[in-house]
């Protein structure tokens, strides 16, 4: 991503947060701060680019539906379902790790997240740092500032780019304390770094977190980068995400992903494939959200 802008995958996701807690039921994942990270215009933006993008996906439908229909078609079978879904995935996983008496949240390339916001009975039992990219996380401070006045009081932010500065200094030099297990997640990063990073991530991950710790995240399959077996929908997403200077690059095969992972210490505690996170976050919906062909969501836990 560009050095100097924050993310806009990042605005991106909490606009889709924001949309879901506003237009759908039942919700996958209710994020009901997401909108106040957001100013009115740039919501309005949002939704206005989203509907337009039915012509790219669905250029036989595009004219033929008014504006909200074409907004739902986009948000719900081409845009969100992997966002939502992660979301609630990763939040699953850590109540149960603060109810096991984790007391350290690390969320990697945190974007616009809202966990301090939102779930305050939590957020309390934790320290919550929250690593990101320099420009995004300087806008996410200036939105923080905006909505409610400042950065909540147990919510750490350190700045990191992953391709170029050492995570290990940063958390260590920011409080993170290595003698106890954490919880980490990183959502919807790794599709947008290199393999070298990620790796290099995944090494400091495993060397300070402490065992017991969890690492929870989401990831493309190879068959993303592919020309043979890419989908339509997948070849759409990512001609989106370049031209916004985010180009999607790694994916992983999937028992490949689980063997690197043994490698630096961590045990499998669930490999979630298109299947399976269809059962359990869309089975039984009325509407149009599925299981996006590509994504899978691993956790993982320290030995
Ligand atoms: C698709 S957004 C996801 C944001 C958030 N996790 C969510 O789910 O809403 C991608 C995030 O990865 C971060 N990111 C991308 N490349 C990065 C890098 N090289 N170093 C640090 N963060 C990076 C962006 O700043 C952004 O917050």
């Amino acid at each position: 991503m560009d050095a100097q802008k924050a993310s806009i995958t990042a605005l991106v996701c909490g606009f889709t947060r924001a949309y879901h807690a506003k237009n759908d039921t039942p919700k996958i994942f209710d994020d009901n701060w997401a909108e106040c990270l957001l100013s009115p215009e740039e919501y309005a933006f949002m939704e206005e680019s989203v509907t337009g993008l039915l012509n790219l996906f669905e250029p036989e439908t595009a004219g033929k539906v008014d504006e909200v229909t074409a907004r739902r078609l986009v948000m719900q079978k081409y845009n969100s379902s992997t966002v939502l879904s992660r979301a609630r995935f990763i939040e699953d996983c850590l109540e149960k790790a603060i109810s096991a008496g984790i007391d350290q949240y690390v969320i990697l390339g945190a974007g616009l997240d809202t966990f301090t916001l939102r779930r305050p009975e939590l957020a309390d039992r934790v320290r919550v740092f929250e690593v990101d990219h320099p420009a995004s996380q300087a806008d996410k401070k200036d939105r923080l500032m905006r909505a409610v006045g400042g950065v909540p009081k147990n919510l750490v932010l350190i700045p990191v780019n992953f391709e170029t500065d050492d995570l290990r200094d940063c958390l260590l030099q920011n409080g993170f304390d290595p003698g106890k297990p954490a919880f980490f997640s990183w959502p919807g990063v790794t599709y947008y770094l290199e393999l070298e990073a990620i790796r290099n991530t995944l090494r400091i991950i495993a060397e300070l977190g402490a065992p017991g710790s969890g690492l929870v995240f989401d990831y493309a399959d190879d068959t993303a980068f592919d020309p043979a077996r890419i989908s339509d929908r997948e070849k759409k997403l990512q001609s989106i995400t370049r031209q916004t200077g985010e180009p999607m690059k790694t994916g992983f095969v999937p028992a490949e992903l689980e063997e690197e992972l043994s490698r630096f210490g961590f045990g499998t505690v669930e490999n979630l494939g298109p299947a399976a996170i269809e059962e359990r976050f869309f089975a039984n919906r009325a509407d149009l959200y599925h299981a996006f062909d590509t994504a899978h969501f691993i956790h993982v836990e320290k030995m």
